[in-house]
């Protein structure tokens, strides 16, 4: 299966992170220096929505508790071992596709 919308480009400007549904599952959707990146929009932790956190560069902070998470390649900062599943994101004609069954983890970007 294939590639959901998910957004406007125009909505994710450079810096941005956003919550978005993709068949009602979560993604945190974030554009680092232009470069978009999606990983699944649940924290691990206790839950919360990663969408809603902030971007430091490609560092995305969770908005309950601050775990931070590498949106590249989904990993904890402190505890590799927790990792974000990742997934692919198309850009066509200024609209931003992702598809959630593209789980990447363990695997290069
Ligand atoms: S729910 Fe994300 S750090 Fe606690």
């Amino acid at each position: 299966m294939p590639f959901e919308f998910a957004a406007k480009l125009h909505d994710i400007p450079p810096g941005a992170l956003r919550d978005v549904r993709i068949q009602g599952v979560p993604v945190a959707l974030a554009n680092v220096e232009g470069k978009l990146f999606a990983v699944e929009g649940t924290c691990p932790h206790r839950g919360a929505p990663l969408g809603q956190g902030a971007l430091h560069g490609a560092t995305l902070v969770c908005p309950w508790h601050a775990w931070a998470f590498d949106c590249v390649t989904g990993e904890h900062d402190y505890n590799p071992a927790i990792c974000l599943k990742r997934y692919e994101v198309m850009v066509e004609n200024g609209e931003v596709f992702i598809n959630i069954e593209s789980d990447a983890r363990g695997s290069s970007a």
